[in-house]
């Protein structure tokens, strides 16, 4: 069985999440997803909208997602790799290079990130929309 781990804040589940997932999946026979914590967000001064608990329960309802773990740290995917023996790390090109340090220890696969689409603009445009009707 071929294990493929990925990260990410996965805040509003959008299409390029959605898009991303699927081709991670279909890269092995089990996904795990490292969903960062609220705690390792503060860190990266990022602010989800949902909270890790809602995020998890979300992702976990996603066909291509076996398991969600925490992500806590940076230092923590070496450790990981290992204890969950994954085959293939994945992460979109947005990342492209960041990781290679894991090539060590397993495959590193960046995938191309989908075009037009991501939390953040998602988020920005709400907001500027949240007294809009219909
Ligand atoms: N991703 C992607 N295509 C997009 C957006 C995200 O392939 N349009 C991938 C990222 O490369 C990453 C994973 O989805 O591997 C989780 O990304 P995350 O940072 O949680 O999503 P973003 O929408 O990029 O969030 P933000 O706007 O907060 O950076």
């Amino acid at each position: 069985m071929k294990r493929v781990i990925t990260y990410g804040t996965y805040d509003v589940l959008h299409y390029g999440h959605i898009n991303l997932l699927k081709r991670a999946k279909a890269l092995g026979d089990y996904l795990i997803v490292a969903l960062s914590s609220d705690e390792f967000n503060a860190i990266k001064n990022k602010k989800s909208y949902y909270t890790y608990e809602q995020r998890k329960a979300i992702l976990e309802a996603c066909r291509y997602v076996d398991l969600v773990i925490p992500e806590n740290d940076w230092e923590q995917k070496i450790s990981d790799v290992q204890k969950y023996q994954a085959d293939i790390f994945v992460m979109g090109d947005d990342w492209e290079g960041k990781f290679d340090f894991l090539k060590d220890y397993c495959e590193v696969i960046y995938l191309p990130r989908t075009p037009d689409v991501s939390s953040t603009q998602t988020k920005k445009y709400l907001k500027g929309n949240k007294n809009a009707q219909g």
